[in-house]
């Protein structure tokens, strides 16, 4: 058995990184598995009943995180030589009391889906995170658990990491969140797999599916309807070995440089499209994107793909309502996007956007117009002018994985080099991102 691991005990020591335009974008490029899937192939496999492999899991910083959560709950999970892990699930209630704090690091799902999972377990855990996740708001998962019966304490009145969570036999409720967000959903099923009774869920809009996807092939009881889903609790998870895609998220930086640069054809190969996670390639083919999807099929339960970007004239587009949930993580990547676009871009109804890594508004607007773009900062989105010539400059990651993959991509199609400070940034989920930028860049 592999014992538990304590997280990291020092922060990364900060990198800079210098990305020159390219005089070409060109090949073919997998990107790590599916961040998403893979907490959700370890937690739900962790409760399930039975030994399941997963392949693929996203190499990040944040899977590495739930890893180790697990691992500390008491779930035994062994690395193969292939790279596989094997999750020996301990059936639904069965985590055991972890011995220390349990830090989620930098990852909001990690933090939100546990706090599901323990508020169904009747021993004492406390659940911390780095500045950044400490900030991030937590009352969206502790209130409705507290409704169902488990005891979330938290700073800020339960609004803020570290939660101390005691649980134990929880009932049933129904919710209406205010927020659609993925992570409240997934925590509120994965807590009602346990309860008494059925646990209903009513979201503004769709968010992403993964959850309901593995638990179905699981054999929970689940009801799905759009903006709504039903977990009868009591039933136990089989286990089920999950192949992880690619990350959609991670794909979106290849999609834009390509669409972005003039001497440009990347193809993506094996990436997820689940449709909850793939509103940028609506809103790239709305703005004129060249982007095709070939070779469909669908691996354990989610859509997977090829996707090809390729050079092309970008137009300005307004963003906003239902397809904003769907592209959540592609703001920052799209905005540079629309700096580029001929035409003025407006993303409205994106106020979540300030409550993830790093206030993305504020931070994405803060690069674009270091890289001379015209950017207006909205309460809920970005105003942009579009036809921007990027120039080269010096920007801060804001500790934001997305907002430093998002820069460099600037710097690719820019007219001189973009400096990157708080590179280390995208280690969270895309560790090898720098050195398919330089395999894909010719100079
Ligand atoms: C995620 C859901 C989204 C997304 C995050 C991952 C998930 O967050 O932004 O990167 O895996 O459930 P919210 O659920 O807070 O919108």
């Amino acid at each position: 058995m592999v014992s538990s691991v304590p997280g990291p005990l020092v922060e990364r020591r900060p990198e800079r990184r210098v990305v020159a335009p390219a005089r070409r974008l060109v090949g073919v490029v997998e990107v790590p598995g599916d961040k998403s899937i893979s907490h959700r192939a370890l937690l739900c496999n962790a409760v399930a009943r039975g030994v399941a492999r997963v392949r693929n899991l996203g190499p990040g910083g944040d899977c590495q995180t739930t890893l180790r959560c697990v691992r500390a709950l008491g779930v035994r999970v062994d690395q193969e030589t292939d790279g596989s892990l094997v999750v020996h699930g301990v059936g639904l209630g069965g985590l055991r009391e972890p011995e220390d704090v349990l830090d989620a690091e930098n990852s909001g799902t990690t933090a939100r889906l546990l706090a599901g999972l323990l508020a169904a377990h009747s021993f004492l855990s406390v659940l911390t995170g780095d500045a950044s996740l400490r900030r991030r708001p937590m009352g969206r998962v502790a209130t409705p658990l507290q409704r169902m019966g488990a005891t979330v304490l938290g700073r800020a009145g339960g609004q803020l990491l570290p939660l101390a969570i005691r649980g134990g036999a929880l009932r049933g409720i129904r919710y209406e969140t205010p927020v659609a967000s993925a992570q409240v959903k997934s925590a509120l099923l994965l807590a009602g797999l346990h309860a008494s009774g059925p646990t209903e869920l009513r979201e503004p809009a769709p968010s992403r599916d993964h959850t309901e996807r593995l638990l179905r092939a699981q054999g929970a009881a689940l009801d799905v309807a759009e903006g709504r889903v039903v977990v009868e609790g009591g039933h136990q998870l089989r286990a089920v070995d999950v192949d992880v895609p690619g990350d959609f998220s991670s794909a979106a930086f290849w999609l834009v440089a390509a669409c972005l640069h003039p001497q440009a054809r990347i193809t993506v190969r094996g990436v997820g499209v689940n449709p909850g996670r793939t509103g940028l390639l609506e809103a790239l083919e709305a703005m004129g994107g060249r982007v095709t999807v070939s070779n469909e099929r669908v691996v354990g339960g989610e859509p997977v793909a090829d996707v090809t970007a390729e050079s092309s004239q970008l137009r300005g587009i307004e963003v906003g309502g239902a397809l904003i949930p769907r592209l959540i993580d592609e703001v920052p990547i799209l905005a540079v996007a629309a700096a580029v676009a001929a035409g003025p871009t407006l993303i409205r109804d994106a106020a979540e956007l300030r409550a993830k890594e790093s206030d993305r508004l504020h931070t994405v607007a803060a690069a674009l117009r270091l890289l001379g773009a015209e950017v207006e900062e909205l309460p809920d989105g970005l105003a942009i002018a579009g036809g921007a010539r990027l120039r080269g400059a010096t920007c801060h990651s804001a500790g934001d994985h997305r907002v430093a993959m998002a820069v460099a991509v600037a710097g690719l199609v820019a007219d001189g080099p973009v400096t990157v400070e708080g590179a280390e940034a995208a280690d969270v989920s895309y560790p090898s991102f720098w050195n398919d930028l330089d395999r894909l860049a010719e100079r």
